[in-house]
């Protein structure tokens, strides 16, 4: 069982999906949480469920004075700060077709804001043993025709983690990724109609492991790499995906499956 007794963390996005379940797995380790976020009543009502060592606050992360106002409150409320979890994202992407609004919009949630938050959360965080944890995806390490800013911010924040890593490393702050893969949460409950089953079998074609991750999956990563068990990782990337991304374009099954298929 991982523990984080003591720790204070702050979630962004965890007003909901997988950033709620991180919130939650975060605080049933033992950390005091900020739950953070845009959706004010989904946001109090997570934090009120958690109980003690928990609190909501709104924080849109494109906006430098939520951050700073986050941050001195954490302070205030829980006394320091220990972990930083960058979840918040948006899907704004229409692939190719995607205008430069939509363009400046996407890339402010999903890399400029969590790079902003990791500017502004240094000073607060714990020297030696904070922790910061970028959420990634399987798209920020894959081409995906339909795909534009929400891919290409992604692979932009698994290499900004690479480089807030080596330069906070100093302060003994580690700062790593943790990139899900296809997960059951509400964006894939709307693609499927709320179908469970369909997503496994979806998934089952690309995913080793045969199904869809679980949130909760994710957020038992995102708590582990927050540990202080995982002391000597830093500055790479914890892929929660169930092998999809061990698997090379031919589905790990080789050329001679390949030829087979194509006779
Ligand atoms: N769902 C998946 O299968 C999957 C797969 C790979 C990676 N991820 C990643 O996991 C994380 C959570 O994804 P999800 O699918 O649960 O997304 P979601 O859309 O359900 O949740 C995103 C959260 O971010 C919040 N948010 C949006 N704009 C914000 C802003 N400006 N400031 C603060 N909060 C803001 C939303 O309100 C919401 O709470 C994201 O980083 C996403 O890229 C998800």
């Amino acid at each position: 069982m991982i523990r984080l007794d003591g720790k204070v963390a702050i979630v962004t996005g965890a007003t909901r999906s997988i950033g709620e379940y991180i919130a939650r797995g975060l605080h049933g380790a033992g950390a005091s949480v900020m739950v953070t976020g845009i959706e004010d009543a989904a946001g109090a009502a997570v934090a009120a469920s958690l109980g003690a060592r928990a609190t909501y606050r709104r924080t849109d992360v494109t906006r430098d004075a939520d951050i700073e106002a986050c941050l001195a409150e954490t302070k205030r409320r829980f006394g320091k700060l220990d972990i930083l979890v960058n979840c918040a994202c948006s899907y704004l992407d229409a692939g190719l077709a995607t205008p430069r609004q939509d363009w400046l919009d996407c890339l402010n949630v999903n890399i400029v804001g969590p790079a902003i938050f990791v500017q502004k959360a240094a000073p607060y965080l714990t020297k030696p043993g904070g922790v910061v944890v970028n959420i990634g995806s399987v798209s920020g390490k894959f081409g995906n025709g339909t795909r534009g800013p929400y891919s290409a911010g992604k692979a932009a924040l698994m290499h900004f983690t690479r480089c807030a890593a080596v330069a906070l490393a100093p302060d003994g702050i580690r700062v790593v990724t943790v990139s899900p893969g296809w997960t059951w949460s509400p964006p894939m409950e709307e693609m499927t109609g709320d179908d469970r089953d369909l997503a496994d079998r979806a998934g089952a074609h690309v995913i080793p492991l045969g199904r869809v991750g679980r949130m909760e999956e994710v957020a038992n990563i995102v708590a582990f790499a927050a540990s202080d068990e995982a002391s000597w990782l830093n500055g790479c990337d914890l892929a929660a995906d169930g092998g999809f991304s061990a698997l090379g374009p031919d589905q790990g099954k080789g050329p001679k499956y390949w030829v087979a298929e194509s006779r």
